[in-house]
């Protein structure tokens, strides 16, 4: 992370209220390219609802995003998708009947000039994505139903990577995956970092996040208690952060720090 890029992603002062609840209190995070900022909290904190402002599910109340230094007035889903955010949920939100090459595809089938479709151009473009983030998977004739929690993550990121997302949001992208599972999703995380995209990974467990991490954002009650970057803070630190709101010395305060 150096001074001279822009950050990928600012989001300053957002907030936003269902019915008179704040579920999101003057909240400001941020993301960097090839940098990976988990956003933790307990169950209800507010992450969902921060991270859907973002992907243009909801809309805010108060705030400003930029993209890469510029005001992104996003509204809609289509508006997230054209700055290049692109939002992997923990659901697996795959077509189950259908093979990898049809999800990468779903929605913008590509054709041949005859008008039928080219489904040679698109398993072979399936093939190289996949490859890249997954050089073991070879079961590019099945149905994805018949794969692995872990494989079929891999391909719900294909599909965000070949839509060009710059800035991806994952948002408890293990909790429905086994240990060995989780830690593919690990390595999937680590080629996306390299490749300078820039990852919000959301979670209530720091177990599952901590070491992919850059940086952490903690939220508790719809605020930010604090940010650190991880070699500044240790697990235990982190944990008080999300239980207790007291952030530690090498973290940086919100307004939501627990006033001592
Ligand atoms: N569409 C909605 N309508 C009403 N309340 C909501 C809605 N979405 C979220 N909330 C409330 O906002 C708060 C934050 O929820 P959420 O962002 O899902 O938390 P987290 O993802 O950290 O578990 C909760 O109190 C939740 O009930
Ligand atoms: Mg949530």
């Amino acid at each position: 992370m150096t001074d001279q890029t822009n950050p990928l992603v600012e989001m300053k002062n957002i907030s936003i209220s269902f019915g008179g609840i704040h579920a999101v209190e003057n909240a400001s995070i941020d993301l960097y390219p090839g940098e990976v900022v988990a956003l933790l909290g307990h169950n209800g904190a507010g992450k969902s609802t921060l991270i859907k402002i973002l992907s243009g599910a909801y809309r805010r109340d108060e705030g400003d995003i930029m993209i890469n230094g510029e005001a992104a007035d996003i509204r809609t889903p289509r508006d997230a998708k054209k700055f290049g955010i692109e939002t992997i949920y923990q659901t697996l939100a795959v077509a189950d009947n259908v093979d990898a090459a049809a999800n990468l595809y779903l929605g913008r089938e590509l054709q041949t000039k005859w008008g039928t479709l080219d489904d040679v151009a698109m398993e072979a473009n399936t093939r190289k994505v996949m490859g890249r983030l997954n050089p073991n998977f070879k079961r590019f004739k099945e149905p994805v139903k018949a794969l692995s929690g872990g494989q079929r993550q891999s391909v719900a990121i294909a599909r965000a990577i070949l839509f060009d997302a710059r800035i991806l949001i994952m948002d408890e992208p293990t909790a429905a995956l086994g240990p060995q599972e989780t830690a593919q999703v690990g390595d999937l995380i680590k080629q996306l970092k390299q490749d300078g995209i820039g990852i919000f990974l959301i979670s209530h467990d720091i177990h599952d996040v901590f070491d992919l991490a850059d940086r952490v954002f903690v939220m508790k009650n719809g605020k930010v208690v604090g940010q650190a970057r991880t070699q500044d803070v240790t697990k235990d630190e982190v944990l008080g952060m999300i239980i207790l709101g007291k952030v530690p010395p090498g973290a940086t305060p919100g307004p939501g720090a627990m006033r001592v």
